[in-house]
């Protein structure tokens, strides 16, 4: 992404997540020790963490600052998130080398120690979870809605159609199904997350639900577009590998020009759904503005 302002405001807010992220593993001291260390390099690995970013934002909107249940919240999401790349990126699955600039899980250790990582990492989510939000009945809502939106109704349904799509006719529904499903509902539990730990009211929640899903959807779209426009040196991630693969994605359904047009769409929508927030909500618009921008 470009060094602008908002370029910077999100790097402290992912700097954050990063720490939270840190020191919930150091207080983990019951991990085998070959485990932690395949943890501390996956979770170590610098993502972009624009998902718990979204946590932490979305919770000072509703709520007016961040608080512990909505830190827990980011590290659980982005727990989630990083296991799902790891096994994304296994041979069985998409088959990565690369990852966030350095080599994957399964490269530096062994494919039975990324299962077991990504394995690690989905349920270190959920138990952190149940037992450091503060609150059982937030604990129990923001379980709901992880384990709906990365669940067998949400990103799983999404992969699975998406390996399924691999050397096969595509259709738009299909297409919009597999990115909704793999990427846009993480964005939208993100949101959700969020608004759930600031307290937010049920039309709050609603809104930002929706923000998350079309930013989400739009997200998807520009990882497809980048796969075919950026080098694997600016990614991070091996480049053209979606075409290698014959992936269902927009630039090979409606082609690049189309696909840019949909992403801008999508994030115009997603500025108006937060127009009752007024200026508030300035940060969430300019994220949905500079995703549009982003070139890793
Ligand atoms: C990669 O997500 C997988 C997709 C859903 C496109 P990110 O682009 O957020 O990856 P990191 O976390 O920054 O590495
Ligand atoms: C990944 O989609 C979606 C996940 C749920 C991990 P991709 O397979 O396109 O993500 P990259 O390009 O490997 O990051
Ligand atoms: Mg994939
Ligand atoms: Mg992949
Ligand atoms: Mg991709």
């Amino acid at each position: 992404m470009q060094d602008t302002s908002f370029n910077s405001k999100l790097r402290k807010k992912a700097q954050s997540v990063n720490y939270i992220l840190q020191q919930l593993l150091a207080a983990e001291n019951r991990i085998d020790a070959d485990l932690k260390e395949a943890l501390r390099y996956t979770l170590g690995t610098p993502g972009k963490r624009v998902r718990s970013v979204l946590v932490l934002w979305c919770c000072e909107l509703v709520g007016g600052q961040v608080n512990r249940n909505a830190e827990i919240a980011a590290a659980a999401i982005e727990m989630v998130h990083t296991y799902s790349l790891v096994h994304d990126d296994l041979p069985a699955m998409d088959d990565d080398d690369l990852r966030r600039g350095l080599p994957t899980c399964h490269k530096v250790f062994d494919e039975a120690t990324a299962i077991l990582t990504g394995d690690a990492l989905l349920t270190l989510a959920f138990e952190i979870l149940a037992k450091q939000i503060d609150k059982p009945e937030i604990a129990v809502r923001l379980i709901a809605q992880l384990a709906e939106d990365a669940g067998p109704s949400g990103m799983m349904a999404g992969q699975i159609a998406d390996l399924k799509a691999e050397n096969a006719a595509c259709s738009k529904k299909v297409l919009e199904y597999i990115h909704t499903n793999k990427t846009a509902k993480m964005f939208r539990c993100a949101a959700a997350m969020g608004a759930v730990c600031g307290g937010a009211t049920k039309e709050h929640l609603d809104r930002l639900s929706e923000y998350g899903l079309k930013i989400g959807l739009g997200f998807q779209i520009a990882d497809d577009i980048l796969d075919v426009s950026a080098s694997s040196e600016q990614l991070g991630k091996t480049a053209g590998k979606d075409a290698r693969a014959a992936k269902c994605t927009y630039p090979a359904v409606v082609g690049v020009e189309r696909a840019k047009e949909l992403e801008r769409k999508l994030a115009d929508e997603a500025v108006a759904v937060l127009e009752p927030f007024g200026e508030k909500a300035d940060t969430l618009r300019q994220l949905a503005l500079a995703l549009l921008e982003r070139t890793k």
